[in-house]
């Protein structure tokens, strides 16, 4: 039902109370509930994805990873804005359409019971983050096939293999990373068959995927993220590993009862060099993360940012925050933004507590991704084991924190950078913000250097956006199509 309410109208729906409930309706429509200005060199498309999907029939999914993927686009041009959302229609979510039974998820178990789940890996649910290369969108999820879409209507096109070379599970993770002066994008997908391995891929221009390297997965640990410099891959291996695996390859049990939280294994840091040549192995203490901002090289140093997470109750109790993620998810935004330094030669590592709010989801200016940054930007919660309801600007010339919390109980999740002019840090974020009390969500502007002043403009959405998990902003114009300095 649509309803008039002044400058725009409202959907009235039932659901939209929590940031993790379904939007299970598609939109097409303008946007013209505009607060504030939107500032006239702001012109591009923001995409966002996440589980738009987290239940079946009134039925929750078992985890916050297991709902189907939905792509949000919202194009700001110089006529207007304009929203439309479409789900990613996965062999998962159509066959879901036609049984109305869950696919089996990371937690969501089939239905059925053991044999239903028996040597049955976990749906490609395409709902973790987008790549934009070329003219081309990809909706990613890492155990699988990225899916390629239409960057305007939405529309998919179905799972891409880049001409055949993405092989065996094709997984292709949800976090590639392009080099800002090549164009070109690094990515891995995690391989268990015939043994565990990381592919290493470089993706040109013009969509020709060449595999990079080959490396053992040491201690069969997993890994969600990696960083890239002018030189190298770096993958930082924390002791999250795979301990358990036959009771989940029987289907008695899910798939993330597998993992386990081991910090006598240390982590493991490796360097693919990007011209192919041998990796480099460094080891170090347990850390426990996800995420990672950036990574460059300083003489004889390779210098990684990244968010480092306490787990006090091990994988178990972390795990079931985003198990529990209707009452209980706001821990995981909890984590610690960190700075590594491998010093090459020797192996000598340190590690730099560089903001102790919690936070998740970190970014920067992608002009200066591969090199020194100076601003890091991060979605963060203003209560400890809160919800993330602050997007904040970490300066690290200056040490100085620029913060903007949202009110009433609203939520926010990764902050984009959109550029203005071609200084690092010059431009705004993008957000998308929750508001459980309008059961809606709204576009968020801030000025990426003092997100405190509060938004430049906010956008009213006629409905909510589940808590999306990553995104994309392309900008209009020369800086556009390749986003390079
Ligand atoms: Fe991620």
């Amino acid at each position: 039902m649509i309803v008039a309410t002044g400058a725009s109208e409202r959907v009235v729906d039932e659901l939209g109370g929590s940031p993790w409930d379904s939007q299970h309706r598609e939109f097409d429509y303008e946007l013209r509930d505009i607060e504030g200005v939107i500032p006239e060199e702001l012109r591009g498309t923001l995409y966002r994805i996440g589980p738009g999907r987290l239940d079946l029939d009134g039925h929750p999914m078992s985890h916050i990873f297991d709902g189907d993927g939905m792509v949000s686009r919202i194009r700001i041009g110089p006529d207007g804005l304009h929203y439309r959302n479409r789900y990613v229609r996965t062999k998962a979510f159509e066959r879901t359409n036609e049984t109305r039974r869950p696919a089996k998820g990371f937690s969501t178990q089939r239905l059925g019971g053991p044999l239903a789940n028996a040597l049955r890996f976990p749906a490609n649910l395409a709902n973790t983050s987008v790549l934009l290369h070329d003219d081309e969108l990809y909706a990613l999820w890492e155990g699988g096939r990225p899916h390629r879409l239409d960057a305007e209507t939405l529309q998919t096109f179905g799972p891409e293999s880049f001409g055949g070379a993405l092989k065996r599970l094709g997984a292709f993770s949800a976090h590639p990373k392009v080099d800002p002066n090549t164009g070109e994008v690094f990515n891995f997908g995690l391989d268990f068959f015939p043994r565990p391995v990381i592919r290493c891929y470089r993706l040109e221009r013009g969509g020709r995927l060449h595999g990079l390297a080959t490396i053992p997965i040491p201690k069969l640990g997993f890994v969600h993220d990696f960083a890239l410099t002018e030189r190298h891959m770096v993958f930082v291996l924390g002791p999250l590993v795979v301990r358990n695996p036959v009771p989940v390859a029987l289907g008695l049990r899910p798939f993330d009862d597998a993992l386990s939280y081991r910090p006598e294994l240390g982590t493991t840091i490796v360097l693919v060099p990007r011209d192919g040549s041998e990796s480099t192995v460094f080891e170090y203490d347990a850390l426990f993360h996800f995420h990672v901002t950036n990574a460059h090289e300083s003489g004889d140093r390779t210098v990684v940012e990244l968010v480092v997470h306490d787990p006090v109750d091990g994988w178990e109790g972390w795990n079931g925050h985003l198990r529990n993620y209707h009452g209980d998810a706001g821990p995981a935004f909890g984590g610690t933004l960190t700075r590594l330094s491998v010093d090459r030669r020797t192996g000598h590592i340190t590690a730099t507590a560089l903001d102790d709010r919690g936070c998740e989801f970190p970014q920067l200016d992608p002009r200066f991704a591969t090199t020194e940054h100076r601003f890091s930007y991060l979605a963060s919660a203003s209560v400890p084991g809160g919800d993330p309801d602050s997007i904040t600007t970490i300066d690290h010339h200056t040490g100085a924190a620029s913060r903007y919390t949202a009110g009433a109980n609203n939520t926010v999740c990764e902050p984009l950078f959109a550029p203005r002019g071609g200084a690092e840090g010059d431009g705004w974020l993008l957000t998308l913000e929750h508001q459980p009390a309008r059961k809606s969500s709204r576009l968020v502007v801030l000025r990426a250097d003092r997100p405190s002043d509060g938004p430049v403009a906010a956008v009213q959405l006629r409905h909510h956006v589940p808590m999306t998990f990553h995104g994309a902003f392309r900008p209009d114009g020369p800086a556009g199509p390749g986003y390079r300095k």
